[in-house]
């Protein structure tokens, strides 16, 4: 699914959705990594929040931006017909509605982009490094890219999400299916080495639900919760 996935924008609410996201949540600054052409960095600036968005993608200029996002489009198009199965039609009735809502969601992204570009809402960076300082966001989101993306192999998942923990108190990942869209294999041995370095880690049924098995997502928090020493 890796060239379907890579067209694939996601809205506010589907964010809030996926990552189970509370104003409390949104009244620091967030951090999204692999935003691609999805509308979360438009919509949370129209209303007033505070938020950075990262991709490769923004490495293009704002006037090869809509080019770029039609490229896209197009194979997500062509490519979302081999892949019905694997969605649950219920939120979303089918195929169709499907694309007039990525359609949208582009559009929204591609209006927004460049004003967000010149005002460092929008930042071409790449995983598995970041340049941001260390707890710099109070959390940062990742959507549909570590697991299902085209880097599967787990020594990349590890640098990616603990590159992702190092610049945000707490970080939420979804999904967690990989690109044929079955629950990642090696789920259970990257969180097993998170946690042998002393990270927090849950997986959390979340309310987002369209990919069969796609109904939770991975959060991380870091690192050691010193114990306090009570003097007798
Ligand atoms: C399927 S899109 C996800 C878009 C968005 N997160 C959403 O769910 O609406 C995956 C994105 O990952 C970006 N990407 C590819 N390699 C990356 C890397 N090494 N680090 C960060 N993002 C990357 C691609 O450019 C693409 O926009």
């Amino acid at each position: 699914m890796i060239d379907l996935m890579w067209g694939w924008g996601h809205s506010l609410k589907d964010y809030l959705l996926m990552f189970d996201l509370r104003e409390p949540d949104l009244q620091q600054p967030l951090l999204d990594v692999a935003s691609g052409c999805s509308s979360l960095n438009a919509e949370l600036t129209h209303r007033g929040y505070h938020v950075t968005s990262v991709d490769p993608l923004y490495d293009v200029s704002p006037d090869m931006i809509a080019t770029a996002v039609g490229v896209m489009q197009t194979q997500f198009e062509q490519r979302l017909l081999q892949y019905v199965d694997k969605f649950q039609w219920t939120r979303i009735n089918g195929p169709e509605d499907l694309l007039v809502n990525q359609r949208d969601i582009a559009d929204v992204f591609i209006r927004d982009y460049p004003q967000g570009l010149a005002q460092g809402r929008y930042v071409n960076q790449s995983l598995p490094h970041l340049s941001f300082a260390d707890y710099q966001f109070n959390m940062s989101v990742c959507a549909n890219f570590i697991f299902d993306g085209p880097y599967q192999d787990s020594v990349f998942q590890l640098a990616a999400i603990k590159e992702l923990s190092r610049v945000a108190k707490e970080t939420r990942i979804y999904p967690l299916l990989n690109a044929e869209g079955d629950i990642c294999p090696h789920l259970g041995e990257l969180i097993l080495a998170l946690q042998t370095e002393n990270y927090g880690v849950e997986v959390r049924e979340v309310a987002f639900h369209l990919q069969k098995g796609g109904n939770a997502m991975l959060r991380v928090w870091s690192k050691e919760c010193p114990l306090e020493v009570t003097k007798s």
